[in-house]
């Protein structure tokens, strides 16, 4: 094969690498427009793991990089003036130059040929290629000129950064966090070679315009952070090499190749330097088209196959890096606000790749460190005595709210059951409900029981406007109080615009065959083009449905309930009066958010009112209508503040479901950044909700301060013992009830 590399960085010239230990009869050009020692930066970092994936493509190649690495297991974090240290982290550093020289021998070496100082402007003159690849960078000049056919978007973000070179020997990779007068500043800082360290400067846009570093230049921009890092500079200086403040920009292409011009490393994608994968993703872009080429005859097979194999990968990575990136965006958040301790948790499972339970392995003297110290705070938090040796995991921490004191910090999350008659809980809701009591979660939740009869989401659903649905609602409490440690909590709630329709399995959201009632909703917008037209809510509709939720929190007293959860969320009633999607109303009701939230804050007014004060109450709102000009992050921590005002205990904090429109972004997690910022700046207490995976991500969340409780759905549904499996897969002791206490010593197997 005829192949040319426009560009010889570490994606050029791998790949280079590769294509002639595959075959030395491939002519193999790299055309680079620098000189060979030219480089932008200091150094680069791998992770032990990395340097494993690379190993087997090239070995004297991963032989002459691992003699020239600096290897650390350690990660310092700086900050407020304490410096917490975690171990086992696994990575090496080395300088950019170096990896390049040794590419560029390695290269020479197997034949391929290295064109340097000359810049590529078009590919004429490189028509005979049978394979181009665009192996130029992040301002890849080939991804713009056939941008029609990559469909490139350029993601600027908002942080400023500089890498700069020190002469200060670091022991362990180096985070910075530090304060001053303009604002907060972050150092991401690592020895990358006998004499070097990288020191790169990030900070927030308007704290660099603050120190007009806007304006200044080069020397000044050292001296600057120099006088600022002098404490843990020690000394030393700071190097500058062609150092610009830049703005990190994520690169994602719709498609990765066009006839025979391929996309590769930077010119492709990029993924953000706190998660050092950029010169990763380049060499195993290189792999793993150089293999696919091995298994496809014709290009364009293999091209399609590169991709097809590369863009998940990538896209994960992607994910991770940007959960990062928008941490060190948001740092501000949590900085003076978290101990050291916590900020280190925080910082060290940002992205979600690191968890609590990778950090046990790395590092467990470190999650000791942090269990100890969340049990103390949680022993204080509720009054319980939590025993400190060993500190029980996170997740089996108790918590107070008012004087309700949760065993743990696992939630049974409301979930529709569709099974009652007449909003009449039955045997299934206390089969279904005692069975998760029993299964360890701290506190058990009804699934949204609604308040009036037309106030029903479906002809199933249960109901709290009955004497009769009071008792038999107290059955259900009586059981899980009289059976386990657990609490139980009742949602209440009014469908509104999403009333009157067929049960899940039926057909969601859709309007009833017969039998319908009639909707009521803040406007007079169907909520599905085709569903029922609501009446918009007059002031007597509103006093009506108030004045249903006060009986039904008089009801929940009877019926034994330890919490009302009130259901601001998912585009029912109280939920489409917050959304402007969903209320355009122009009177007191409308508008703002301090009109969208006054008829919802009357209802909490009254429930608090008729509540017992010893009582907490939640509400679960909808952090975001994930739909342009809807409900969002900002109108989220502003209604929690209103909540927390009006003596909202804790926010249940989901997302969605208010508008067909919606375009949710869903993955590993996803609504706990909602939690998280929630939590952090209305300075409430949250609980979190949606695609908890595990335990570990549970206790990962609660010891970095991502909310206070997590609450699971589906896998409730799934397991009604997961918090109990979760306890025995942690060797953590949970007592069983005397009448399963046989389970003791035994071992389950399902293999
Ligand atoms: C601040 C910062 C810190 C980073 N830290 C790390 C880290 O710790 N670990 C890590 O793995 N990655 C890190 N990276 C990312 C890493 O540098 C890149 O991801 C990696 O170099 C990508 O390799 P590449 O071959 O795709 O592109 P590059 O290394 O950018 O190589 C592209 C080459 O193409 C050449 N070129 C461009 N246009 C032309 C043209 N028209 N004609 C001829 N030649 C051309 C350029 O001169 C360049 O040499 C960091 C990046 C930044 C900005
Ligand atoms: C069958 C089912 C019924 C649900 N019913 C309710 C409900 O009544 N009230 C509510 O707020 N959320 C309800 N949800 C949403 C869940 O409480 C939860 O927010 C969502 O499933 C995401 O959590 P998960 O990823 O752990 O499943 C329901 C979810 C499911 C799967």
């Amino acid at each position: 094969m005829n192949i040319v590399s426009i560009g010889g960085g570490p994606a050029g010239l791998f790949f280079g690498i590769l294509m002639k230990r595959a075959d030395p009869a491939h002519r193999v050009r790299v055309i680079e427009r620098n000189r060979p020692n030219d480089t932008f930066g200091w150094g680069v970092v791998f992770s032990d793991e990395t340097l494993g994936n690379i190993a087997d493509a090239d070995p004297p190649t991963t032989d002459a990089i691992t003699r020239a690495f600096a290897h650390w297991d350690d990660i310092d974090i700086h900050y407020g003036g304490a410096v917490v240290t975690s171990t086992g982290h696994g990575f090496s550093g080395m300088s950019r130059v170096r990896l390049l020289n040794i590419l560029q021998a390695r290269a020479a070496e197997l034949g391929v040929e290295l064109e340097y100082e000359r810049e590529v402007a078009d590919l004429t003159g490189f028509r005979d290629a049978d394979l181009i690849l665009a192996a130029d960078g992040v301002n890849s000049r080939l991804r713009e000129t056939y941008a029609a056919a990559f469909e490139p978007e350029i993601d600027f973000r908002p942080n400023r950064f500089i890498w700069l070179g020190s002469t200060l020997k670091l022991a362990a990779f180096t985070f910075v966090f530090k304060a001053d007068a303009h604002g907060l500043w972050r150092v991401h800082a690592y020895q990358f070679d006998d004499q070097h360290s990288t020191f790169i400067v990030e900070t927030t846009d308007q704290t660099w315009r603050k120190a007009g570093l806007d304006r200044a230049d080069e020397d000044q921009t050292i001296a600057f952070c120099e006088r600022l890092f002098a404490d843990e500079l020690k000394g030393h200086r700071l190097l500058k090499n062609k150092p610009v403040w830049r703005s990190f920009p994520i690169v994602r292409c719709g498609h990765w190749w066009h006839d025979n011009i391929v996309l590769m490393g930077d010119a492709a994608h990029t993924a953000h330097f706190s998660i050092g994968s950029g010169t990763k993703l380049a060499m195993e872009d290189s792999i793993a088209l150089a293999q696919a080429l091995g298994r496809h005859r014709a290009v364009p097979d293999a091209l399609a196959a590169y991709e097809a194999e590369r863009r998940p990968q990538v896209e994960s990575t992607q994910r991770a890096a940007q959960t990062s990136l928008q941490w060190f965006e948001e740092t501000e958040r949590y900085f003076g606000t978290l101990e050291p301790i916590q900020f280190a948790m925080s910082l060290l499972t940002r992205s979600l790749r690191i968890t609590h339970e990778n950090l046990k392995r790395r590092d467990p003297g470190f999650v000791a460190r942090v269990d100890r110290w969340f049990a103390g705070k949680a022993a204080n938090q509720s009054g319980v005595n939590v025993a400190a040796e060993p500190p029980p995991p996170p997740m089996f921490t108790p918590f107070r709210l008012r004087e309700l004191v949760l065993p743990n910090r696992v939630v049974v999350s409301p979930m529709c059951q569709y099974s009652a008659d007449d909003g009449m809980p039955n045997d299934w809701h206390l089969v279904h409900l005692g069975s998760r009591a029993i299964g360890g979660a701290g506190l058990i939740m009804t699934e949204m029981t609604d308040i009036a009869r037309e106030a029903r989401i479906t002809p199933g659903c249960a109901g709290l406007y009955k004497p009769e649905h009071a008792a038999a609602w107290r059955r259900i409490t009586d059981f899980v109080h009289a059976n386990s440690p657990a609490k139980i909590g009742v949602q209440l709630a009014h469908a509104g615009r999403k009333g009157s329709t067929r049960l899940l399995w039926e057909g969601i959201d859709e309007p009833l065959e017969t039998g319908n009632w009639p909707l009521i909703a803040p406007s007079p917008l169907p909520y599905l083009a085709h569903g029922q037209v609501p009446k918009a809510m007059d002031r007597a509709d509103m006093d009506r449905v108030r004045d249903d939720f006060v009986r039904a929190a008089g009801y929940a007293q009877t019926a034994g309930f330890d919490l009302i959860e009130l259901h601001f969320a998912h585009g029912y009633l109280l939920s489409s009066f917050l959304s402007p999607l969903s209320n355009r109303r122009t009177d007191a009701y409308g508008g703002d958010l301090t009109g969208r939230a006054r008829f919802p804050l009357e209802v909490f007014d009254a429930v608090r009112a008729a509540w017992p004060q010893t009582k907490p109450i939640s509400v679960r709102i909808s952090a975001t209508d994930w739909a342009p000009g809807g409900f969002d992050g900002d109108d989220a921590v502003a209604l929690a503040r209103l909540l927390k005002a009006h003596g909202c205990d804790i926010v249940d904090v989901s997302t969605g479901q208010t508008t067909t429109e919606a375009k949710p972004v869903y993955g590993r997690l996803y609504q706990t950044p909602y939690a998280d910022r929630v939590r952090h700046e209305a300075a409430i207490a949250t609980m979190t909700v949606g695609n908890i995976a595990s335990y570990a991500d549970v206790n990962s969340i609660l010891a970095a301060g991502r909310a206070d409780l997590c609450v699971l759905a589906r896998a409730h549904l799934y397991d009604p013992y997961w918090t109990r499996h979760a306890a025995t897969a942690q060797g953590y002791a949970l007592p069983w009830p005397n009448q399963y206490v046989s389970v003791a010593g035994y071992q389950p197997r399902f293999t």
